[in-house]
Protein backbone atom coordinates (compact mmCIF):
# COMPACT_ATOMS: atom_id res chain seq x y z
CA UNK A 1 0.00 0.00 0.00
CA UNK A 2 1.14 3.21 -0.67
CA UNK A 3 0.62 6.83 0.84
CA UNK A 4 -1.94 8.84 -0.26
CA UNK A 5 1.06 11.50 -2.00
CA UNK A 6 2.47 8.65 -3.92
CA UNK A 7 -0.79 7.95 -5.39
CA UNK A 8 -1.73 11.30 -5.97
CA UNK A 9 1.79 11.23 -6.87
CA UNK A 10 1.05 8.43 -9.89
CA UNK A 11 -1.91 10.06 -11.36
CA UNK A 12 -0.27 11.33 -14.20
CA UNK A 13 -2.20 12.53 -17.06
CA UNK A 14 -1.80 12.60 -21.01
CA UNK A 15 -2.51 15.38 -22.54
CA UNK A 16 -1.85 16.37 -25.34
CA UNK A 17 -1.13 14.71 -28.96
CA UNK A 18 0.67 16.11 -31.98
CA UNK A 19 1.79 18.97 -30.05
CA UNK A 20 2.25 21.87 -32.42
CA UNK A 21 0.96 24.28 -29.45
CA UNK A 22 1.46 23.73 -26.01
CA UNK A 23 -1.44 24.68 -23.84
CA UNK A 24 0.61 25.29 -20.53
CA UNK A 25 -2.47 27.01 -18.59
CA UNK A 26 -4.28 24.23 -19.46
CA UNK A 27 -1.53 22.02 -17.71
CA UNK A 28 -1.23 24.05 -14.79
CA UNK A 29 -5.14 24.56 -13.99
CA UNK A 30 -6.52 21.36 -15.86
CA UNK A 31 -3.99 18.86 -14.87
CA UNK A 32 -6.50 16.21 -13.85
CA UNK A 33 -7.54 15.69 -17.48
CA UNK A 34 -6.99 14.50 -21.04
CA UNK A 35 -6.78 17.49 -23.54
CA UNK A 36 -5.78 17.16 -27.54
CA UNK A 37 -4.40 20.17 -28.59
CA UNK A 38 -2.78 21.49 -32.08
CA UNK A 39 0.33 23.45 -31.46
CA UNK A 40 2.99 25.68 -32.61
CA UNK A 41 5.95 23.55 -30.86
CA UNK A 42 5.63 21.51 -32.81
CA UNK A 43 21.62 -10.24 -21.53
CA UNK A 44 26.22 -14.57 -21.66
CA UNK A 45 27.91 -16.65 -19.88
CA UNK A 46 30.76 -15.47 -17.20
CA UNK A 47 31.58 -11.99 -16.38
CA UNK A 48 32.30 -9.73 -19.18
CA UNK A 49 33.10 -5.80 -19.35
CA UNK A 50 31.86 -3.23 -21.62
CA UNK A 51 33.63 -3.12 -24.21
CA UNK A 52 33.35 -2.76 -27.94
CA UNK A 53 32.28 0.81 -28.38
CA UNK A 54 33.94 3.27 -27.51
CA UNK A 55 33.47 1.85 -23.55
CA UNK A 56 34.29 4.67 -21.11
CA UNK A 57 33.22 2.61 -18.40
CA UNK A 58 33.28 -1.24 -17.64
CA UNK A 59 29.57 -3.18 -16.09
CA UNK A 60 30.23 -6.86 -15.22
CA UNK A 61 27.50 -9.30 -16.02
CA UNK A 62 26.39 -12.64 -14.70
CA UNK A 63 24.82 -15.24 -16.89
CA UNK A 64 21.07 -15.55 -17.17
CA UNK A 65 20.44 -19.42 -17.77
CA UNK A 66 19.14 -19.74 -21.64
CA UNK A 67 15.57 -20.40 -21.69
CA UNK A 68 15.09 -19.41 -17.78
CA UNK A 69 12.51 -16.53 -16.43
CA UNK A 70 14.35 -13.92 -14.27
CA UNK A 71 12.84 -13.61 -10.60
CA UNK A 72 11.67 -10.15 -10.06
CA UNK A 73 10.40 -9.96 -6.32
CA UNK A 74 7.17 -9.07 -5.68
CA UNK A 75 7.82 -7.82 -2.30
CA UNK A 76 10.62 -5.53 -3.52
CA UNK A 77 7.98 -4.01 -6.38
CA UNK A 78 5.54 -2.75 -3.70
CA UNK A 79 7.94 -1.04 -1.83
CA UNK A 80 9.65 0.47 -4.34
CA UNK A 81 5.96 1.66 -5.09
CA UNK A 82 5.86 -0.49 -8.38
CA UNK A 83 2.55 -2.03 -9.38
CA UNK A 84 2.25 -6.07 -8.41
CA UNK A 85 1.18 -7.80 -11.06
CA UNK A 86 -0.58 -10.42 -8.88
CA UNK A 87 -1.80 -8.08 -6.20
CA UNK A 88 -4.54 -6.17 -5.65
CA UNK A 89 -5.91 -3.15 -7.29
CA UNK A 90 -4.93 0.19 -5.79
CA UNK A 91 -4.50 3.53 -6.71
CA UNK A 92 -1.74 3.51 -8.71
CA UNK A 93 -2.80 0.60 -10.61
CA UNK A 94 -5.80 2.00 -11.60
CA UNK A 95 -4.14 5.66 -12.94
CA UNK A 96 -1.67 3.26 -15.24
CA UNK A 97 -4.40 1.34 -16.51
CA UNK A 98 -5.90 4.75 -17.98
CA UNK A 99 -2.62 6.12 -19.41
CA UNK A 100 -1.94 2.97 -20.96
CA UNK A 101 -5.38 2.37 -22.39
CA UNK A 102 -4.53 5.75 -24.73
CA UNK A 103 -1.34 4.71 -25.84
CA UNK A 104 -2.24 0.99 -27.00
CA UNK A 105 -5.71 2.71 -28.81
CA UNK A 106 -3.11 4.84 -30.43
CA UNK A 107 -0.88 1.74 -31.06
CA UNK A 108 -3.71 -0.54 -31.91
CA UNK A 109 -6.44 1.67 -32.85
CA UNK A 110 -9.79 0.89 -32.49
CA UNK A 111 -12.92 2.39 -31.74
CA UNK A 112 -12.67 4.88 -34.95
CA UNK A 113 -9.27 5.59 -34.31
CA UNK A 114 -6.59 4.40 -36.73
CA UNK A 115 -3.42 2.94 -35.65
CA UNK A 116 -0.63 5.46 -35.66
CA UNK A 117 2.42 4.79 -37.35
CA UNK A 118 5.41 2.85 -35.29
CA UNK A 119 2.77 3.24 -32.03
CA UNK A 120 3.63 0.29 -30.14
CA UNK A 121 7.19 1.93 -29.78
CA UNK A 122 6.86 4.24 -26.95
CA UNK A 123 9.42 6.84 -25.36
CA UNK A 124 8.93 7.91 -21.80
CA UNK A 125 11.03 11.34 -21.63
CA UNK A 126 11.06 14.37 -19.31
CA UNK A 127 12.73 17.54 -19.38
CA UNK A 128 15.18 16.94 -16.31
CA UNK A 129 15.69 13.81 -14.38
CA UNK A 130 14.19 12.74 -11.63
CA UNK A 131 11.05 13.69 -12.89
CA UNK A 132 9.81 9.88 -12.46
CA UNK A 133 10.60 8.71 -16.13
CA UNK A 134 11.61 5.40 -15.10
CA UNK A 135 8.88 5.36 -12.59
CA UNK A 136 6.54 6.08 -15.27
CA UNK A 137 8.05 3.80 -17.97
CA UNK A 138 8.51 0.33 -15.20
CA UNK A 139 4.50 0.95 -14.14
CA UNK A 140 2.99 1.46 -17.92
CA UNK A 141 5.46 -1.68 -18.55
CA UNK A 142 3.93 -3.97 -15.43
CA UNK A 143 0.58 -2.70 -15.97
CA UNK A 144 0.55 -3.03 -20.21
CA UNK A 145 2.32 -6.97 -19.54
CA UNK A 146 -1.15 -7.50 -18.19
CA UNK A 147 -2.58 -7.05 -21.15
CA UNK A 148 -4.35 -10.15 -22.91
CA UNK A 149 -3.46 -9.12 -26.59
CA UNK A 150 0.51 -8.18 -25.88
CA UNK A 151 3.60 -8.71 -24.66
CA UNK A 152 5.87 -6.01 -23.33
CA UNK A 153 9.66 -5.26 -23.80
CA UNK A 154 10.88 -2.63 -21.47
CA UNK A 155 13.68 -0.91 -22.69
CA UNK A 156 16.40 1.01 -21.12
CA UNK A 157 17.91 3.52 -22.89
CA UNK A 158 19.07 5.64 -20.37
CA UNK A 159 22.76 4.42 -21.37
CA UNK A 160 24.67 6.71 -19.11
CA UNK A 161 22.83 6.35 -16.31
CA UNK A 162 20.64 2.72 -16.59
CA UNK A 163 18.46 2.10 -13.55
CA UNK A 164 15.85 -0.30 -14.82
CA UNK A 165 18.01 -3.70 -13.75
CA UNK A 166 18.61 -2.11 -10.43
CA UNK A 167 15.10 -0.95 -9.83
CA UNK A 168 13.93 -4.57 -10.71
CA UNK A 169 16.34 -6.39 -8.59
CA UNK A 170 18.25 -8.09 -11.57
CA UNK A 171 21.37 -8.57 -12.21
CA UNK A 172 23.57 -6.19 -14.48
CA UNK A 173 23.57 -7.60 -17.79
CA UNK A 174 24.66 -6.97 -21.77
CA UNK A 175 21.68 -5.37 -23.79
CA UNK A 176 20.93 -2.51 -26.56
CA UNK A 177 24.31 -0.15 -26.63
CA UNK A 178 26.19 -3.78 -27.09
CA UNK A 179 23.96 -5.27 -30.00
CA UNK A 180 24.28 -1.91 -31.44
CA UNK A 181 28.41 -1.90 -31.56
CA UNK A 182 28.67 -5.16 -32.80
CA UNK A 183 26.92 -6.37 -35.73
CA UNK A 184 27.42 -10.50 -34.96
CA UNK A 185 25.50 -9.65 -31.85
CA UNK A 186 21.09 -11.28 -31.99
CA UNK A 187 19.68 -8.71 -29.80
CA UNK A 188 16.85 -11.10 -29.49
CA UNK A 189 19.85 -13.16 -27.38
CA UNK A 190 20.00 -9.83 -24.42
CA UNK A 191 16.59 -9.89 -24.10
CA UNK A 192 16.02 -10.70 -20.61
CA UNK A 193 12.49 -12.38 -20.09
CA UNK A 194 10.89 -12.74 -16.71
CA UNK A 195 8.80 -14.42 -14.30
CA UNK A 196 6.21 -11.43 -14.77
CA UNK A 197 3.68 -12.75 -17.43
CA UNK A 198 4.35 -10.98 -20.59
CA UNK A 199 7.50 -8.63 -19.32
CA UNK A 200 10.78 -8.97 -21.10
CA UNK A 201 13.50 -6.10 -20.77
CA UNK A 202 16.35 -5.19 -22.73
CA UNK A 203 19.06 -4.00 -20.74
CA UNK A 204 21.00 -0.80 -21.90
CA UNK A 205 24.07 -2.46 -21.93
CA UNK A 206 27.71 -1.41 -23.06
CA UNK A 207 28.55 2.18 -21.76
CA UNK A 208 29.78 4.47 -24.55
CA UNK A 209 30.53 8.31 -25.16
CA UNK A 210 29.06 7.47 -28.59
CA UNK A 211 25.53 6.62 -27.61
CA UNK A 212 23.32 9.24 -29.43
CA UNK A 213 25.98 8.52 -32.73
CA UNK A 214 24.93 4.64 -32.16
CA UNK A 215 21.05 5.19 -32.31
CA UNK A 216 21.22 7.85 -35.56
CA UNK A 217 23.10 4.83 -37.20
CA UNK A 218 20.94 2.89 -39.53
CA UNK A 219 21.36 0.00 -38.21
CA UNK A 220 19.52 1.10 -35.27
CA UNK A 221 16.22 1.50 -37.37
CA UNK A 222 16.88 -2.04 -38.47
CA UNK A 223 17.49 -3.54 -35.13
CA UNK A 224 14.33 -2.17 -33.52
CA UNK A 225 12.51 -3.52 -36.69
CA UNK A 226 13.75 -6.45 -36.16
CA UNK A 227 12.62 -6.49 -32.33
CA UNK A 228 8.70 -5.76 -33.68
CA UNK A 229 9.34 -8.48 -35.99
CA UNK A 230 10.49 -10.88 -33.70
CA UNK A 231 7.49 -10.57 -31.81
CA UNK A 232 4.63 -8.19 -33.72
CA UNK A 233 2.33 -7.92 -30.67
CA UNK A 234 4.88 -6.79 -28.42
CA UNK A 235 4.89 -2.58 -26.89
CA UNK A 236 7.98 -1.50 -26.57
CA UNK A 237 8.99 0.92 -24.32
CA UNK A 238 11.69 3.01 -24.02
CA UNK A 239 13.11 4.00 -20.77
CA UNK A 240 14.62 7.79 -22.33
CA UNK A 241 17.67 9.68 -20.47
CA UNK A 242 16.43 13.68 -19.85
CA UNK A 243 15.70 15.86 -23.15
CA UNK A 244 17.30 18.78 -21.65
CA UNK A 245 20.31 16.66 -20.11
CA UNK A 246 21.32 14.22 -22.62
CA UNK A 247 21.20 14.42 -26.71
CA UNK A 248 20.16 10.75 -26.97
CA UNK A 249 16.69 11.68 -26.09
CA UNK A 250 16.12 13.81 -29.18
CA UNK A 251 17.39 10.69 -31.56
CA UNK A 252 14.95 7.97 -29.80
CA UNK A 253 11.98 10.35 -30.43
CA UNK A 254 12.86 9.57 -34.23
CA UNK A 255 12.47 6.06 -33.86
CA UNK A 256 9.47 5.48 -31.95
CA UNK A 257 5.47 6.36 -32.69
CA UNK A 258 4.64 7.40 -29.23
CA UNK A 259 6.19 9.99 -26.77
CA UNK A 260 5.55 10.12 -23.01
CA UNK A 261 6.16 13.61 -21.76
CA UNK A 262 6.68 12.76 -17.89
CA UNK A 263 6.31 16.58 -16.08
CA UNK A 264 7.01 16.95 -12.65
CA UNK A 265 3.95 18.60 -10.71
CA UNK A 266 5.29 21.65 -9.36
CA UNK A 267 8.77 21.58 -10.70
CA UNK A 268 8.86 21.30 -14.44
CA UNK A 269 8.78 24.56 -15.80
CA UNK A 270 6.91 26.01 -18.62
CA UNK A 271 9.92 26.94 -20.27
CA UNK A 272 11.71 23.49 -19.89
CA UNK A 273 8.85 21.71 -21.08
CA UNK A 274 9.02 23.85 -24.18
CA UNK A 275 12.59 23.47 -24.73
CA UNK A 276 12.41 19.65 -24.28
CA UNK A 277 9.48 19.30 -26.67
CA UNK A 278 10.87 20.93 -29.27
CA UNK A 279 13.74 18.51 -28.87
CA UNK A 280 11.92 15.41 -29.36
CA UNK A 281 9.86 16.84 -32.36
CA UNK A 282 10.78 14.01 -34.39
CA UNK A 283 7.84 12.83 -33.12
CA UNK A 284 4.30 13.20 -34.09
CA UNK A 285 2.31 11.97 -30.91
CA UNK A 286 3.75 13.32 -27.70
CA UNK A 287 1.74 13.05 -24.80
CA UNK A 288 1.76 14.50 -21.14
CA UNK A 289 2.07 12.48 -18.35
CA UNK A 290 1.48 14.64 -15.07
CA UNK A 291 3.58 12.92 -12.40
CA UNK A 292 3.42 13.72 -8.36
CA UNK A 293 0.30 15.82 -8.42
CA UNK A 294 -0.39 16.34 -4.95
CA UNK A 295 -4.42 16.31 -5.37
CA UNK A 296 -7.47 15.76 -7.58
CA UNK A 297 -9.40 18.67 -8.14
CA UNK A 298 -12.55 16.65 -8.62
CA UNK A 299 -11.56 14.34 -5.78
CA UNK A 300 -10.87 11.94 -8.00
CA UNK A 301 -9.35 8.83 -6.04
CA UNK A 302 -9.28 5.28 -7.74
CA UNK A 303 -8.71 2.10 -5.80
CA UNK A 304 -10.91 1.62 -2.97
CA UNK A 305 -13.53 0.81 -5.18
CA UNK A 306 -12.65 -2.50 -5.34
CA UNK A 307 -12.68 -2.68 -1.23
CA UNK A 308 -8.51 -3.25 -1.39
CA UNK A 309 -7.80 0.51 -0.56
CA UNK A 310 -5.53 2.00 -2.61
N1 LIG B 1 4.69 9.06 -8.74
C1 LIG B 1 5.65 8.66 -7.95
N2 LIG B 1 5.34 8.10 -6.75
C2 LIG B 1 6.32 7.67 -5.91
N3 LIG B 1 7.64 7.76 -6.17
C3 LIG B 1 7.99 8.31 -7.37
C4 LIG B 1 7.01 8.78 -8.30
N4 LIG B 1 7.67 9.28 -9.37
C5 LIG B 1 8.98 9.12 -9.13
N5 LIG B 1 9.17 8.55 -7.93
C6 LIG B 1 10.48 8.25 -7.32
O1 LIG B 1 11.31 9.37 -7.53
C7 LIG B 1 12.64 8.98 -7.83
C8 LIG B 1 13.03 9.52 -9.19
O2 LIG B 1 12.20 8.90 -10.16
P1 LIG B 1 12.82 8.25 -11.47
O3 LIG B 1 14.11 7.53 -11.19
O4 LIG B 1 11.73 7.47 -12.12
O5 LIG B 1 13.13 9.57 -12.30
P2 LIG B 1 13.85 9.68 -13.70
O6 LIG B 1 13.15 10.76 -14.41
O7 LIG B 1 13.91 8.34 -14.35
O8 LIG B 1 15.31 10.17 -13.29
P3 LIG B 1 16.64 10.11 -14.20
O9 LIG B 1 16.49 11.18 -15.20
O10 LIG B 1 17.76 10.36 -13.22
O11 LIG B 1 16.70 8.75 -14.85
C9 LIG B 1 12.67 7.44 -7.76
O12 LIG B 1 13.06 7.04 -6.44
C10 LIG B 1 11.20 7.07 -8.01
O13 LIG B 1 10.85 5.82 -7.42
MG1 LIG C 1 15.47 7.21 -15.11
Amino acid sequence: MISEPCCAAAMARLRFLRCRRLLLPNLCHNQQRFNRCHSLLNRTAGTTSASGCGATSSRSYSAPHAGSLTHIDRQRLREMNYIDPEGPVTGLSEEFRIVKRQLLLSAKGGKGVEPIDRGERILICSAHPNEGKTFCAINLALSMAQEKDNRVLLVDADFAKPSVLGRLGIEPARGLMDALADPTINVEDLVIHTDVNGLAILPAGAQTNQDTEYLAAERTAKLIDQLTRHDPSRIIIFDSPPALAASPASVLALLVGQCVMVVRADETTDSALRDALSLLSGCDHIQLLLNRAKFSPTGRKFGNYYGYGA
